[in-house]
Parts: structure tokens; sequence; C-alpha cells
């Protein structure tokens, strides 16, 4: 999207929709005066359509010659926080997206950095749309400009721009079918964010047998398509204030494996890479804003295949750490290969480590399609986690990871196995992982399989990928 500052008034800007912010407690009449006589129609209109400015709630209108726009909107504002203000955003985005419209004006009143911030990034959230295998006669435009009429942030729209170019990117791939996205293809995405600060490196299945992935390769074997591990490096130009790991899986199809999965529950399996879209979204923001921080971004990308050389239950597989792990479910894959990637990342000794995970259905269960679920082993870490999540509108709630419940992965024949049962699975899984991050250093799993694919829309964001925690992350790295 190319979003266009600009500061016209607002009844002559050039755009085909323009959307005025109405805030709950606004007299209807009042906000509307600056268009005079079809303001006042307006108002009545909208009164009788029962708007109250209630926060993302719109009413849609042709303006019938009256205005420059062809079509005028008006979008509840609520509280005017910032979140009402995305969620409004959002709401207009969405408008604009389902109407093909292509030049939208908000006239939201003046907005600060935050303000600016939290609209743009809702705009795009609610308009972005991945038709591209409709045929196209059903495509819809998507929009090419944002008008900000009344003043806006030149920082906020900058950091907003960054945001949403990561975003996007990150839902693109999780919506590619898995024909597209393979773990060479997601490879080649990653190696194509190289620049004069992001270097990339990539190594195949041989180089990941030789540097003693087993989690990866166990993974991996079954697929024509094999694995890939990714490392991008992202150094600011001074000296970095801290260094940062990012993970994420990168199974880019999960079938199950031996431990096969039903149709149903396969069906959009092709989104169990959104933890690596997380970070490479988050290196794509990267590479527009430059934060000061040093960004490790860290990908295993296998295909979780069920085939005559699938690794098998029972198998013993060795992580990069040297820990052991028995298979008892090959469905349970996630865990295997984030093992070999934060066994890596902690050989770079970073400050903090943060791995982003499709990885259960459980934390599903708990959470529902909002929230991200959050296990750490630093307090700290964890409130400024859920402070950035709060400031960019994600859901991020913190379950418990007492490692007193690591009893339930011991292995009879390995040093531990990869199931942990039915109860408290999330955390579980999670207490897994926690066995290949090296003692000491902070670091935090964000199960991500809950909003990273949407099965329907959901408060303005379309069926499919939507970026959670590109914001969030985003945002960290620049406080
Ligand atoms: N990729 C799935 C988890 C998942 C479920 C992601 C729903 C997105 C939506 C993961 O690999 C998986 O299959 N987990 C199993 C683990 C179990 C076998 C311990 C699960 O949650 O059922
Ligand atoms: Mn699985
Ligand atoms: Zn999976």
């Amino acid at each position: 999207m190319n979003v266009q500052l600009s500061n016209a008034a607002s009844d002559d800007a050039e755009v085909d929709l323009l959307a005025i912010g109405v805030p709950e407690s606004a007299d209807l009449s009042d906000a509307l005066s600056v268009l005079g006589e079809f303001g006042s129609a307006l108002a009545s209109a909208a009164a009788s359509d029962d708007f109250t400015g209630k926060t993302a709630s719109t009413v849609l209108y042709p303006t019938l010659g009256s205005l420059k726009a062809t079509r005028v909107a008006l979008v509840g504002l609520g509280s005017e926080s910032d979140d009402d203000l995305r969620r409004a955003g959002r709401a207009v985005g969405r408008a604009a997206r389902g109407k093909g419209i292509e030049h939208v004006g908000l006239s939201f009143g003046a907005l600060n950095a935050g303000q600016t911030q939290a609209v743009i990034v809702g705009f795009g959230a609610g308009n972005y749309k991945f038709d591209k295998y409709k045929a196209e006669k059903s495509r819809k435009a998507a929009a090419a400009t944002l008008s900000l009429l009344g003043g806006a942030s030149e920082d906020g729209f900058a950091t907003a721009a960054g945001i949403l170019a990561g975003q996007s990117l990150a839902r693109d791939l999780v919506n590619e079918p898995a024909a597209e996205i393979y773990p060479e293809s997601l490879a080649a995405v990653a190696a194509a964010l190289e620049d004069d600060r992001i270097d990339v490196t990539i190594w195949d299945e041989k180089r990941c047998l030789s540097e003693n992935m087993g989690g990866i390769i166990g993974v991996g074997q079954g697929s024509s398509r094999p694995p890939r591990f990714i490392h991008m490096h992202y150094r600011p130009e001074g000296t970095p204030t801290r260094t940062v790991a990012l993970v994420g899986k990168g199974v880019t199809f999960d079938s199950g494996g031996l431990s096969l999965k039903s149709s149903a529950g396969m069906m959009t399996m092709r989104c169990d890479m959104g933890g690596s879209a997380v970070v490479i979204g988050v290196l794509r923001a990267i590479a527009s804003l430059r934060p000061d921080v040093e960004v490790h971004g860290i990908v295993g990308a296998v295909e979780n295949m069920c085939a005559a050389n699938s690794y098998k239950l029972g198998d013993i597989l060795k992580i990069r750490n040297g820990k052991t792990v028995e298979v008892h479910n090959t469905d349970a894959e996630g865990r295997l290969v984030l093992a070999d990637c934060l066994s890596y990342a902690s050989e770079l000794k970073p400050d903090t480590i943060i791995d982003f995970a499709t990885l259960t259905g459980a934390v599903v269960v708990a959470l529902g399609e909002y929230y991200t679920g959050l296990f750490t082993n630093d307090d700290d870490l964890a409130g400024q986690l859920l402070s950035q999540a709060d400031r960019a509108g994600e859901g991020l709630w913190r379950l418990p990871l007492p490692s007193f419940y690591k009893e339930k992965l011991k292995a009879e024949w390995g040093d531990i196995k990869n199931l942990g049962g039915r109860s408290a699975g999330a955390t579980t899984a999670a207490l897994f992982l926690s066995e290949f991050v090296e003692e000491g250093i902070p670091w935090a799993h964000c199960d991500v399989a809950g909003p990273t694919f949407l099965d329907k829309p959901f408060r303005d964001f379309a069926t499919g990928g939507t970026g959670a925690m590109v914001s969030t992350i985003t945002q960290w790295l620049l406080s």
C-alpha cells in the first residue's frame, strides 16, 4: 500500500471515500457541520441508522455529487483512545476493501505520533486481502493512497509503514499455499531481505546434518521438499544497545506425519510456518526502521509429511545441544525443529531469545483466536512484552511454566520425550523448549497457534493470516 500523507481540508479532498471519525461523546450535527448543508443531511441519516460513534461502527453513504468524494463513511471513534482509533482505522480499511476503493481520506482530527501509527496500522490491517488466486473480474482494487486529513505525525507515519510492510509480508507468507511456500522458497524470501545491514545464511539438508540438527533432519526427512535452516542477521549502524534472537517455527505444511492429522485438522496447516512469518516479517520491518538493536532471525523450515521415509514413533533424535528426544507422536514436530533452532540461538549468547510458533492446539482451546500464549522464565521480559502488546492492540496472555510439570516429559530411552499428554499441553510444549535454551538467558516462547490464522473474519481482519505479533515485537525492538 502506498500510504500518502496529506493535509487537505475535508470537503475538497481528492479521494473516493471520505471517512469521518466521530467520537462517542460528540454531537453528530456539530461533528459534521464542516460539511455544511450536506453535513446536516448526513447527521440525520446517521441518526436514523442508529449511529452513535461506538468504536469501529460504520455507516456508508453515497455523496451524490455533494462532495468530491463519491462516498462518505462515518466511523465511531469511541473514547478516542489509541486502541479505539486503531479499531476505527481497521473498520474503514475493511469497508474500503469490501468496495474496492482506491483513494481513501481519513478525517480523524489532529493526530500525534502514537495515534497516527495506530490509525494507519489499523487501516492497513483491515484493508489487507489475499485474492491473487481469484479470477481477475472478481478481484477488488486495493487501496492505493490513504490521506490523513487534518494533521498527522511524520514519525508515526514512518513507523506504521514499516510495521505494515512486515505484517503484510507475514500474512502473505501464511496465506500462500504449501505448493508455493516450502522450505526452499521460504528461505528465498528471507534471502531477499539481504541488504547492507542484513546478512542471510541458508543451510541445506546436508549442512543441517553435519551441524547436528537432528530435529530438523528427523522431521524433514519424509518430504521431497528438503529442509532449510535460515539465519538472518541485522547489525545496526552504531554500537547495538542489546542483542536479540528471534526464532520461528517454519513448518511449511504439517500433515502430522505418520501420526496423521484428519482432513479437517490438516486443512489450514500451511499456516504452520506462522512463527517463521513473524520472524521474517519483523526483519522486513527492521529493514525499514533500523532500530539500534542487533537482531538474529532464526528459522527452521521443514515440511512434515507422511511417507515411506518419514521419521517414526520410537525414533530417537539427537538435537544440536546433544540432548536426545524420544518420538511419541510425529505431530508434535514443531518443538523438535525449534529445539535445534533454540540450541543454535543460545550459542550466539544473545541478551534475549524470543520464539514464535504455531505450536499447540491446546493454546487455541485455552485462549482462542485473539490471544498469543506467552511463556517465559523472566518476569521483566514478560512485563515488557505484555505492555508492548497492549500498545499494539494485540492479544498476549501469560501462561504458567512451572518446572514440576517436566515430569510429564520423562522418557524411557532418550533424555526427554516429545509428548506431555493432554493436560497442560501448551505448558508442557513450552517446558520441552526450555530444555534447549541455555540456562541464564532470558527467554520467551510465544505460542501463536490461535491468532496466526483466522478460519473466518474477526474484528475487521479477513479470513487467513493476520501477522499477529509483528507489530508488538517491532515496537519492542524500537523501545
Ligand atoms: N501445528 C500444530 C498445532 C496447531 C494446531 C497449530 C492448530 C495451529 C492450529 C502442531 O504441530 C500439532 O500438531 N500439535 C499437536 C501436539 C500434540 C500431538 C502433542 C496438537 O496440538 O494436537
Ligand atoms: Mn503437528
Ligand atoms: Zn505443527
